[in-house]
């Protein structure tokens, strides 16, 4: 694992999409794998602007999302399809019919897992995610695999923590709005990705980003799973770096 430390979020921004430029292949379409939160802002816009420099092979590239809640109905400002679709595709160029996002409309359960299964099965079509980028939940979350996750798991339906809920408050009228489910890539699914590259910002990340990178590899921290794998790259900013 590589962790890089620049000043300012802007700093982060600037790095993490040179890295992520330089891992992508140009020889064949790219599959760029997409969290969702405020984290990767910064990094879109420059992978936008690197793509109208026609540094990155945008135009037939694939997206493929981490997770999305479960029961927002489609067209949601928050399902992450669609916030996707308005911080990505918009920003970066990607067709939104190459936007791959975990269906969690299902009318019941079995609807949810089989749109999970559908999801691993989209992920392997494509050839697998060349770079993943992720963000971490202060809880030291990835995706939506909340503390105790399995380490091999795989895309599946799960129940988001009360902390989560009441980190994502935000983004809803009331703290009852936000979903209770949702559908997640699993820790083995994040893994299978050939390049991982997250991206961490300011104080209220510094105690998760430790416990994932000097910590021990445990399920009560899943993004201690990156120190699993061959080619993780961590860009943080000074402030998501201070209890390192
Ligand atoms: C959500 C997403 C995660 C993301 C996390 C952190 O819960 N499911 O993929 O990493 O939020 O969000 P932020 O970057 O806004 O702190």
């Amino acid at each position: 694992m590589e962790v890089l430390i620049v000043p300012t979020p802007d700093d982060v921004a600037d790095l993490a999409a040179s890295v992520v430029v330089d891992a992508l292949p140009t020889s064949r379409p790219p599959v760029l794998g997409l969290a969702t939160g405020s984290s990767p802002l910064g990094l879109y816009r420059r992978l936008g602007e690197a793509a109208a420099a026609g540094h990155l092979r945008v135009q037939d590239a694939s997206g493929v999302a981490l997770d999305e809640y479960v029961g927002l109905a489609g067209g949601h400002p928050e399902s992450y399809r669609t916030v996707l679709e308005r911080e990505v595709c918009d920003v970066v160029g990607l067709d939104r019919a190459r936007l791959f996002v975990p269906d969690g409309t299902g009318a019941d359960l079995e609807a949810l897992i089989a749109a999970a299964r559908r999801h691993e099965e989209r992920i392997v079509a494509l050839g697998g995610v060349d770079v993943q980028i992720l963000g971490i939940g202060a809880n030291g979350h990835l995706g939506f695999n909340e503390p105790g996750s399995a380490l091999s798991s795989r895309t599946r339906v799960k129940r988001l923590s009360d902390r989560t809920r009441a980190d994502n408050a935000r983004f809803f009228a009331s703290p009852e709005d936000v979903p209770t489910h949702c559908i997640t890539q699993g820790l083995g699914t994040i893994l299978s990705a050939r390049s991982l590259v997250l991206v961490a910002t300011g104080a209220a990340k510094a105690t998760a980003v430790a416990a994932a990178l000097e910590g021990p590899l445990t399920a009560s921290c899943p993004a201690s799973v990156l120190q699993w794998h061959a080619d993780a790259v961590v860009v943080l900013d000074e402030d998501a770096a201070a209890m390192l």
